[in-house]
C-alpha cells in the first residue's frame, strides 16, 4: 500500500468518525427537542433576571435536593391557559436567585403567601405542582379561578388567591412560596399497577404523578380516570390525548357529566356521567392496585367508600382534599365561654394574645372550629392538616388529632384545623 493510499484511508476514517459524532449529536438534540415539545414551549425562552437573594437562605446551597427554609422568590416566566373556558391557568415559576430547584415527590404542593389587595395580611394558599419532578428548569402550578358559590348571598366575593393569580399575576411578576411539601405522593418505589382518579382541577397532583411515570419510562400498568363537566373544562386536552396515543401502558377513561353537542363521544370522552366505582370495577382486572384520588369532596367520599366496600385495603387508597368543608355548627358565645351542655372531660382553651378563654367539649370538632365560632380569626387554607397555614404555638397542654396530620410540625406547636385538646390548653393566638 502506498503512503498516499494510507493517507487517503486515514482521511476517510476521520471523516467517518466526525460524521458519526455529528449524527449522534443531532439525535440527542432531536430527543431533547421532542422532550421540550412535551412540556410546551422551549424553556430557552425563559430569560432569568440577575440573581437576587432569597429572603431566607437555603439550608445548603450546594446540594440540589435540599429544600430551602422559609419563603423563596419566584418569577412567573410563563402563564398558559389549560382549558377552553380559560378558568384554569398554569404558571411556570423560575427561582429569582437562579439557584437549582430542589426535587420533590410527585403529588406534593407549594404554599404561597400572596399579597391580595382585599385584605391587610397576605393570603396563604397551597397549589399542587402539576409537572413531573424530572423537569428541573421550573416549577409549574395550575390554578382554577374560583367564583362565588352559586347559592351564596349576593356580594359574596370570589376566591381571593385564585383571583389574584388570574387577574393580577402577570409574566415577569414575582411570587413567594415555601418549599414543596405534602404526604399525598406517588409511591415511587412500587411496581404495582396504579390507578389515578381525578375530578376537575384535582387532576393537578395526579398529572405530576402521571408525567413522572411516563418520563421515567415506568412499565407499571397505569389507569387514569378523569371526570369533568365537558370539553370546555377538560384540562390539558392535547397532552392527555398524546399520552393516550403514545403510551401503551397508560389506560385513560374520561367522563363528561354535562357534554354539550360539540363534545365527541369516544374522541373527547368515553363516559357520559360521573366516575363511579362501578365503572372502575368494570374495567380493572384483579385487585392489586394502588389508588390515588383527588377531586371534589362528594366524589372522593363516594369513591373511597365504594373501593372500601369492594375490599381495597385502606393503605392502598391515598387521597387529598383541596378544601375541607367550612364549619357548619354554630355555637353561641357568652363571656368568652361556649354555652353547651358541659360534658365530663371538657377543657379550657386560652387564646393568650386576646386573653379569651373558651371551654371546649365534645360537641365541637376542632380548635379551628372553636375559634371561628367564637369570632376568633385564625389563618387557614386546607382545613385538613395538609398545608400548615394554621400552625400555632402551643404554650401549654397537649392535643389529639381528628386524623393524622400530613404536615409535619415541631413539638410545642399544633395544627388547630384538625386538633382537639387532650388537656387544658394555652395557644399563642
Ligand atoms: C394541598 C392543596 C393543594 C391544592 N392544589 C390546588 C391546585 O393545584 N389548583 C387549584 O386551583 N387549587 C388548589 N388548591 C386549592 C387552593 O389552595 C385554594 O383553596 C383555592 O384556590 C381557593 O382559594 P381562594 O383564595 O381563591 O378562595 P377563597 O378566598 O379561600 O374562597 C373560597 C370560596 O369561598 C367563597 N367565599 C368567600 N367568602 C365567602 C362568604 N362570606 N360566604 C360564602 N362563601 C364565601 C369564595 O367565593 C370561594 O368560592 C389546593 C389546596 C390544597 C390544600
Ligand atoms: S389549614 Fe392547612 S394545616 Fe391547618
Amino acid at each position: 500500500m502506498t503512503t498516499s493510499t494510507i493517507a487517503e484511508i486515514g482521511g476517510l476514517m476521520i471523516i467517518a468518525a466526525v460524521t458519526l459524532q455529528l449524527l449522534m449529536g443531532l439525535r440527542a438534540m432531536r430527543a431533547r427537542a421532542s422532550e421540550r415539545g412535551r412540556h410546551g414551549s422551549a424553556i430557552t425562552e425563559f430569560s432569568v433576571e440577575p440573581a437576587g437573594r432569597p429572603e431566607t437562605a437555603t439550608t445548603s446551597n450546594s446540594v440540589e435536593t435540599v429544600l430551602w427554609m422559609g419563603k423563596r422568590k419566584f418569577r412567573i416566566a410563563r402563564r398558559m391557559y389549560e382549558n377552553e373556558s380559560q378558568d384554569i391557568c398554569s404558571y411556570y415559576l423560575v427561582p429569582l436567585d437562579e439557584r437549582a430547584l430542589p426535587g420533590f415527590r410527585p403529588g406534593q404542593f407549594l404554599t404561597f403567601e400572596l399579597p391580595v389587595h382585599e385584605q391587610e395580611h397576605p393570603a396563604m394558599r397551597c397549589y399542587s405542582l402539576s409537572e413531573s419532578p424530572t423537569v428541573d428548569e421550573y416549577y409549574r402550578i395550575s390554578v382554577k379561578r374560583l367564583p362565588a358559590p352559586a347559592n351564596a348571598p349576593e356580594n359574596t366575593p370570589p376566591g381571593l388567591s385564585s383571583g389574584f393569580f388570574h387577574d393580577v399575576a402577570l409574566e415577569g411578576d414575582i411570587v413567594e412560596t415555601f418549599a414543596p411539601t405534602g404526604q399525598f405522593c406517588l409511591d415511587q418505589g412500587s411496581n404495582r399497577p396504579v390507578v389515578l382518579i381525578a375530578g376537575g382541577v384535582g387532576l393537578t397532583p395526579l398529572l405530576s404523578m402521571l408525567n413522572w411515570l411516563i418520563d421515567t419510562r415506568s412499565e407499571r400498568e397505569i389507569w387514569l380516570f378523569y371526570g369533568v363537566r365537558n370539553r370546555s373544562d377538560h384540562i390539558m386536552y392535547d397532552h392527555l390525548k398524546r399520552v393516550r396515543k403514545e403510551c401503551p401502558n397508560v389506560n385513560m377513561y374520561i367522563s363528561y357529566s354535562q357534554p354539550t353537542p360539540n363534545c365527541r363521544p369516544r374522541v373527547d370522552y368515553n363516559v357520559h356521567g360521573h366516575i363511579t366505582v362501578d365503572l372502575i370495577q368494570s374495567v380493572l382486572g384483579g385487585d392489586q392496585y394502588e389508588f390515588y384520588l383527588c377531586g371534589p369532596a362528594a366524589m372522593m367520599n363516594s369513591i373511597r367508600s365504594g373501593l372500601t366496600e369492594w375490599g381495597v385495603p385502606a393503605d392502598d387508597i391515598r387521597s387529598e382534599a383541596f378544601q375541607a368543608p367550612a364549619p357548619s355548627k354554630q355555637t353561641s358565645v357568652a363571656d368568652g365561654t361556649i354555652e353547651t351542655d358541659e360534658e365530663p372531660g371538657a377543657f379550657e382553651v386560652k387564646f393568650s394574645r386576646s386573653g379569651r378563654i373558651l371551654r371546649w367539649n365534645k360537641g365541637v370538632d376542632t380548635l379551628l372550629e372553636l375559634a371561628e365560632s367564637n369570632g376568633i380569626k385564625m389563618p387557614c387554607s386546607c382545613r385538613s392538616g395538609n398545608c400548615g397555614t394554621c400552625l400555632t404555638r402551643l404554650t401549654q397542654g397537649t392535643v389529639d388529632y381528628v386524623h393524622p396530620p400530613s404536615k409535619e410540625h415541631e413539638d410545642g406547636s399544633c395544627l388547630p384545623c384538625i386538633a382537639r385538646p387532650k388537656s387544658d390548653l394555652v395557644l399563642d393566638l
